[in-house]
C-alpha cells in the first residue's frame, strides 16, 4: 500500500497533504481533492514534493466513486466536513477502498455528536473486506490512543479519564474559531454531557467549569463539554467509571458566543430573509475568518492530554499523557496554526500504520481498538511528541474538587 487520496483542502487537510508529501518513502502517490480546485492548488504549492489534485463535490457519491476509480488509492482520508462522512463512506464501500476520518458524521439539521450513523457500517465494511478508521485527529484521535496506551502499558485498570484541551494561543482577531466555524460553534453550543457510573449526565451548555493546570501553559479556566470520543471510550476502556472532556475558552470567546447566541446567529434552522431561506449559522461562517487564514502571527501554545486515574499493582495511580504544540513552530513548518496541525498530523500517522500493516482489520474501528504502541512510536517523529507525567491529586486539586 502506498497510494493515498485526501479529500478536503482546508486548514487541517493542508497539513495532512503537506506531511504526506514529506514522507515519500511511505506515500509514493498522493492525490488531494476538494470542492474548490483553488484550495487544492494553494496546498499543492506548499507541498515539498509534487502531489496530484482534482475538484470533487464529496456530497455526490457517484463523483467520489469516479475519482476513486481514476486515482486507485489504497486509502481515502476524509479531511472535509462531518457532513461528508456518510457519502464518502458509501463511495469507499462501492469502490472497495479503506476509509479514515477525524470527526463523526453530523446531519446538517441536527448538531449532535454520535457514532450512531457510522458504527452500523461495520458489517458492510467487514463483508466488503475493507477497513474504516474513525476519529483519527487529535481529539478524537490522539486522545483515544493516549487512553489505549494507558490501558495497555500504565495501569491494570482505568477508573476515570479527563480529556483536557487547552489552546492558550492568541490569533489577534476579535473573534475567530480554530477549525471550521460552523462545526466549532455547533459543538460548543450543544448541551454538555459526561458519563458517570454507567449513565450519561446532561448539563446546560458551559455550566460546569474549573481551573486546570496545563503543562507548559499553567492554570486556565476550562469548561465541561461533550466530545465524541467519550462515546467510543466508554465502550472500549474496560471498567471505566467516569469520563469527562474539558476545553478552554477565553472570556472574550464566551462574550462573543453569548451575544451571537442570544440574537439567534447560531441557529441551524432556516429563517426567511427577503423571501429566501437563510441558515444564520451558515451565514455567520461566511463572516468569520477561515481557520486556514489564522496561522500568520498566531502566538502561544496548545496543551492537550488525558488524565487517567486507576490502579497498578493494587496502588492508586494518576497519569497525565500530553502534547504541547507551539503555533509559531507549526506556522513555520506548514503555514498552519497549531489546532490545524494537531488535527492534520495524526491521520498521516494512522495512514502509515495501515500502509505498514500495524493497523489491520475488516469493518469499522475507533482508533483505541487498534495497536497504540506503533502509533506512539511514530507520532513524535512526525511533529507531535508526547510525555507521561505521574501526578498527585494535589497537582490538579481544582479539577478533582469539581462536583459532578
Ligand atoms: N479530531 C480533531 O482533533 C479535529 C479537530 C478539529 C477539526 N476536526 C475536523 O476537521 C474538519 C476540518 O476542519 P478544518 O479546520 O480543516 O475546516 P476547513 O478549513 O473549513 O476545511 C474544510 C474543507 O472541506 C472542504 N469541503 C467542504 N465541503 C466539501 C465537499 N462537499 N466536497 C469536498 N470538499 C468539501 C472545503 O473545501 P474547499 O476549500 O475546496 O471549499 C474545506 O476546505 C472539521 O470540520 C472537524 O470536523 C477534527
Amino acid at each position: 500500500m502506498d497510494n493515498v487520496l485526501i479529500i478536503g483542502a482546508g486548514a487541517a487537510g493542508s497539513v495532512t497533504a503537506q506531511k504526506c508529501a514529506m514522507n515519500r518513502d511511505v506515500f509514493k502517490k498522493i492525490h488531494l481533492a476538494s470542492r474548490r480546485i483553488a484550495s487544492c492548488e494553494a496546498v499543492a504549492k506548499r507541498c515539498k514534493t509534487p502531489i496530484d489534485i482534482s475538484q470533487v463535490d464529496a456530497d455526490d457519491v457517484s463523483a467520489t466513486v469516479k475519482l476513486i476509480k481514476k486515482v486507485k488509492p489504497d486509502l481515502l482520508i476524509n479531511m472535509a466536513l462531518p457532513y461528508q462522512d456518510l457519502p464518502i463512506m458509501d463511495a469507499c464501500l462501492e469502490a472497495g477502498v479503506h476509509y479514515m476520518d477525524t470527526a463523526n458524521y453530523e446531519p446538517r439539521d441536527e448538531a449532535k455528536f454520535t457514532y450512531k450513523w457510522q458504527w452500523p457500517y461495520h458489517k458492510k465494511y467487514k463483508d466488503a473486506g475493507i477497513m474504516a478508521v474513525l476519529g483519527c485527529g487529535f481529539d478524537p484521535g490522539q486522545s483515544n490512543i493516549y487512553c489505549a496506551y494507558a490501558q495497555e502499558f500504565l495501569l491494570d485498570e482505568i477508573e476515570t479519564i479527563d480529556i483536557i484541551d487547552c489552546n492558550a494561543g492568541s490569533h489577534g482577531k476579535s473573534f475567530a474559531t480554530n477549525f471550521n466555524p460552523e462545526i466549532n460553534l455547533r459543538e460548543v453550543t450543544q448541551r454538555g454531557k459526561y458519563w458517570k457510573d454507567g449513565k450519561w449526565i446532561e448539563i446546560d451548555p458551559l455550566t460546569i467549569s474549573c481551573m486546570i493546570d496545563y503543562p507548559e501553559v499553567g492554570p486556565v479556566k476550562s469548561y465541561l463539554i461533550y466530545h465524541e470520543e467519550e462515546e467510543s471510550l466508554v465502550k472500549h476502556i474496560k471498567g471505566l467509571k467516569q469520563i469527562r472532556f474539558w476545553m478552554t475558552f477565553s472570556d472574550n470567546y464566551i462574550k462573543h458566543l453569548d451575544v451571537l447566541q442570544s440574537v439567534g446567529m447560531t441557529r441551524i434552522d432556516p429563517v426567511m430573509y427577503k423571501g429566501n431561506p437563510v441558515i444564520p449559522m451558515e451565514f455567520l461562517k461566511e463572516l468569520l475568518p477561515a481557520p486556514s487564514s489564522l496561522g500568520k502571527g498566531y502566538t502561544g501554545k496548545t496543551s492537550i492530554g488525558c488524565i487517567v486515574r486507576g490502579k497498578k499493582g493494587g496502588k492508586n495511580k494518576i497519569y497525565l499523557i500530553y502534547n504541547v504544540c507551539d503555533h509559531t513552530h507549526c506556522y513555520k513548518e506548514t503555514g498552519a496554526q497549531a489546532v490545524s496541525y494537531t488535527t492534520g498530523v495524526p491521520p498521516v500517522v494512522g495512514a502509515m500504520m495501515m500502509f505498514k500493516g500495524h493497523w489491520q482489520g475488516k469493518g469499522v474501528f475507533n482508533v483505541e481498538q487498534l495497536p497504540s504502541k506503533p502509533f506512539m512510536d511514530e507520532i513524535g517523529k512526525q511533529g507531535l511528541p508526547w510525555h507521561v507525567k505521574e501526578i498527585k491529586t494535589a497537582d490538579q486539586a481544582d479539577l478533582f474538587k469539581v462536583r459532578t
